[in-house]
């Protein structure tokens, strides 16, 4: 397929000349909407490196007093997110740009690191006993981490203050070594049950689970086997069975602790979290990730309807039910599921009630300068202006089918290989 207004030999030249982005004049928006190719050679090396966070990841070790079962909290709140893909900054909810003063004249901005840490600490003080737990994909998706690197994804969460963090196919876009360096940047136990790797860094910073002892809660984690063709892991880390490796570790916890609350923190996809709880015993929860799902309240892309409750429940291979929660993408809302348990450890009550982060909800100042800081680094780099198509690049379909934006893509890349 060809564009109608613009010449391919043009866009090989940008290409060809390393510029980074493409100017888009939609064809039903007035607005210019900015597409970013971005060139790897083009963009700075991540500054990478010791940032001052150290590892945190004493696992495992149950308070010295020993472990009451009756003193436990009845109810635990469950604060979540998941495939945030480096939406650092607020951003606009509905479309998939960045949030400018126009959009925010009209209140449109959503989600953001330091909007996202202020729900966190007013639902903390609110809500005594909870953990905030991430679903992986923090990596990839804006010019936050393709400009920076890691360090300040890593310095985001850490600021946020997270409890328990998954990997995503996308931790390993930089391959198992630059996993590596992001890992010992979190503050928080790195969990992933299944799988096995040949990196010393990564095979001594992630555990299979960690048991929060306070809130006599087990969380395993999960990243789904396809990360092996959806990122690039390489030979040095192999991904094993989610359900019969969840089981095994379930089963483990069981016979080796008074821990009956056990949930999964998995990045597998919505579909293949129902299937988990549907496969295994011993699940109360499991927080997932990687579908970009949303759930009972949420609104997907273009208005689409929520694929599920808020929670979706699902009864195990004994016949009792599992709660699952996933939080669509980008911060846009924080999930939060309130679970509570008797003393035999069966679920008695369970409350849905994911918080949309929109505008009017406060960003917390400290981090809201960070994150301004960030942006001014790459701003005059990501503003040059280098040609514009003037028909829509539509891109939202590209995952299931040939796009507009994919095609011209393709027959840059195929042009730019037979110069
Ligand atoms: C971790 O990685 C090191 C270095 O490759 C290797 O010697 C060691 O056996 C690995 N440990 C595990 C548990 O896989
Ligand atoms: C489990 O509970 C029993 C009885 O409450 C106690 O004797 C035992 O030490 C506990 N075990 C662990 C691992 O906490
Ligand atoms: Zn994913």
């Amino acid at each position: 397929m060809r564009l109608s207004h613009f010449s391919s030999a043009n866009l090989v030249a940008f290409l060809t000349l390393g510029a980074q982005a493409l100017f888009v004049r939609s064809s039903r928006d007035e607005h210019r909407q900015r597409l970013l190719v971005q060139r790897s050679d083009r963009l700075p090396t991540p500054i990478h490196g010791p940032h001052g966070f150290p590892p945190d990841n004493t696992h495992d070790n149950p308070p010295a007093s020993g472990f009451h079962p009756p003193e436990l909290p009845e109810t635990v709140s469950f604060f979540h997110i998941n495939d945030m893909h480096a939406h650092i900054d607020e951003w606009v909810g509905g479309a998939e740009v960045d949030c400018k003063d126009t959009h925010r004249k009209d209140g449109q901005c959503v989600g953001g690191s330091a909007r996202l840490k202020s729900a966190v600490h007013r639902l903390r003080s609110e809500n005594k006993h909870s953990l905030f737990l991430v679903a992986g994909d923090e990596t990839t998706g804006t010019l936050f981490y393709s400009y920076h690197g890691h360090p300040i994804l890593a310095e985001a969460l850490n600021d946020v203050g997270v409890d328990g963090f998954t990997l995503g196919n996308h931790e390993f876009d930089e391959g198992t070594k630059g996993l590596a360096k992001f890992l010992p940047l979190l503050n928080c136990p790195i969990l992933a049950a299944n799988i096995e790797s040949e990196n010393e860094v990564v095979n001594t910073t992630v555990v299979p689970y960690h048991i929060y002892w306070e809130q006599g809660v087990a969380v395993i984690g999960a990243v789904t086997e396809t990360t092996k063709t959806e990122s690039r892991p390489g030979r040095e880390t192999k991904f094993h069975d989610v359900v019969s490796t969840i089981q095994k570790t379930v089963d483990e916890i069981l016979s080796t602790t008074n821990i009956t609350r056990i949930v999964a923190l998995t990045h597998i996809g919505y579909d293949e979290d129902k299937e988990l709880a549907r496969s295994t015993t011993g699940l109360s929860l499991i927080i997932g990730g990687h579908t970009d799902t949303p759930l009972g309240p949420m609104v997907g892309r273009d208005d689409e309807p929520p694929d599920g409750e808020y929670p979706t429940i699902e009864k195990n291979l004994d016949g009792e039910k599992v709660y699952i929660v996933t939080d669509f993408h980008w911060s846009e809302w924080l999930g939060h599921v309130d679970m509570t348990w008797d003393e035999s450890g069966q679920v008695v009550k369970v409350v849905g009630k994911p918080v949309h982060l929109v505008q009017s909800l406060p960003q917390e100042p400290k981090l809201k300068a960070k994150v301004h800081e960030w942006r001014e680094a790459f701003a005059p780099w990501a503003a040059e202006i280098i040609g514009h198509a003037d028909v829509e690049l539509e891109s939202s379909n590209c995952k299931k089918e040939p796009c507009l934006f994919g095609e011209l893509l393709s027959e840059q890349v195929a042009l730019f290989a037979s110069l």
